[in-house]
């Protein structure tokens, strides 16, 4: 299939591509690399471009004739999106709208789309089913719920086929330690754990132990980004127009802050400096996936379940690069 990828020079895009690539499948991969970066993808297929010029998208877009688009280009830190919430609303709203356009206007008519499991905001119970309500708690979780109901209007009206995955935390790097998480600034848990292993952070900074959780501190659901891609690309062949798909992508298992920095001291042998804060505003105290819907859908579940084994991939991406991709 000819595939074109936004935001595939990102964490989980970049390992989306190499699986796709693997599969003998044909990428172009669109990027304005604010967060991407060139290592992580393959040069020939890398087009440097930006949601937003739409000339320059539409211009990629026919020239290459996919079949398919997967759509991982956002703004992605929930809480920068707190405070900057129009520039959220424009990168993962106003430039979706005119990615749909364009694949409109060349009937493209098969997308997977990077949703997240922050659009269900505080579930009712444990764990988490796709129907459970949705009243996200931040700017970026509402960009993403808002997206998924403009994919199901478009698919009513011009037969979009789309497959919304709800990632919960995405996680670990690639098998072969080729490629891995490297934000800057780096948000998530399991990366801000490692940088204090590797003695580039004093400490990490733990955002309240006083939740209702059986050691006081948040717990998620961590799911390695390898098992993601695999979830990609089944949905991809799933995939007919007009079809409507919404899939939690977890392992089903929570871990708590606390267990997180337990674990990465064992794989890591290094003792973590921690600081305990107060409660972050928007945190929910626990968050974990059903995954069985998956299964049923996809045909789809987690390989990588243990939290040791997802937190040793990271270890060796992170030890082996200890700058990221470095350019
Ligand atoms: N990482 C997670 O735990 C997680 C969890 C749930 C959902 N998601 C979603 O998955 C997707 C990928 O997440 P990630 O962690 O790989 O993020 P990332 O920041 O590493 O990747 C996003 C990519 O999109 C590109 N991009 C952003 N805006 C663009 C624009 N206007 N035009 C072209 N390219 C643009 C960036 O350069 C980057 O390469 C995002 O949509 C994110 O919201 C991620």
């Amino acid at each position: 299939m000819r595939i074109f990828i936004t935001g595939g020079a990102g964490y989980v895009g970049s390992h989306c591509a190499r699986l796709l690539r693997e599969s003998g499948h044909e990428l172009c991969i669109y990027d304005n690399l604010s967060a991407g970066h060139r290592g992580a993808v393959e040069a020939s297929e890398l087009v440097v471009g930006d949601l937003a010029d739409v000339k320059k998208l539409h211009q990629t877009m026919s020239d290459f004739g996919p079949e398919a688009v997967m759509h991982f280009a956002a703004s992605t830190a929930v809480g920068e999106s707190v405070k900057e919430p129009l520039l959220y609303y424009r990168n993962n709203v106003v430039n979706t709208v005119n990615l749909l356009e364009v694949m409109k206007s060349l009937e493209v008519k098969k997308l997977v789309f990077s949703s997240t499991c922050a659009t269900y905001g505080v579930p009712p119970k444990m764990p988490i089913t796709e129907d459970m309500p949705t009243h996200p708690l931040s700017p970026y979780g509402r960009t993403k719920l808002i997206m998924e109901q403009v994919y199901a209007d478009c698919s009513r009206a011009w037969g979009l086929g789309f497959a919304a995955l709800r990632y919960f935390n995405a996680s670990g790097a690639s098998f072969d330690v080729t490629i891995g998480e490297d934000h800057k600034p780096e948000t998530h848990l399991i990366p801000i754990v490692l940088q204090v292993a590797l003695g580039q952070r004093e400490q990490v900074e733990i955002f309240g132990d006083d939740y209702p959780t059986p050691d006081g501190t948040c717990i998620r659901d961590y799911i390695h980004v390898e098992d993601l891609a695999d979830a990609h690309q089944r949905a991809l062949l799933t995939l007919t127009p007009g079809k409507q798909i919404i899939v939690n992508l977890g392992t089903g298992s929570g871990h708590s802050v606390k267990e997180v920095i337990d674990v990465t001291e064992k794989v890591t042998g290094k003792k973590i400096n921690v600081k305990m804060g107060p409660r972050r505003e928007g945190d929910t105290p626990s968050l974990y996936a059903d995954p069985t819907n998956g299964q049923k859908v996809l045909g789809w579940q987690a390989k990588v379940t243990n939290l040791e084994d997802i937190i040793q991939t990271a270890w060796e991406w992170h030890r082996e690069h200890p700058n990221g991709f470095a350019e």
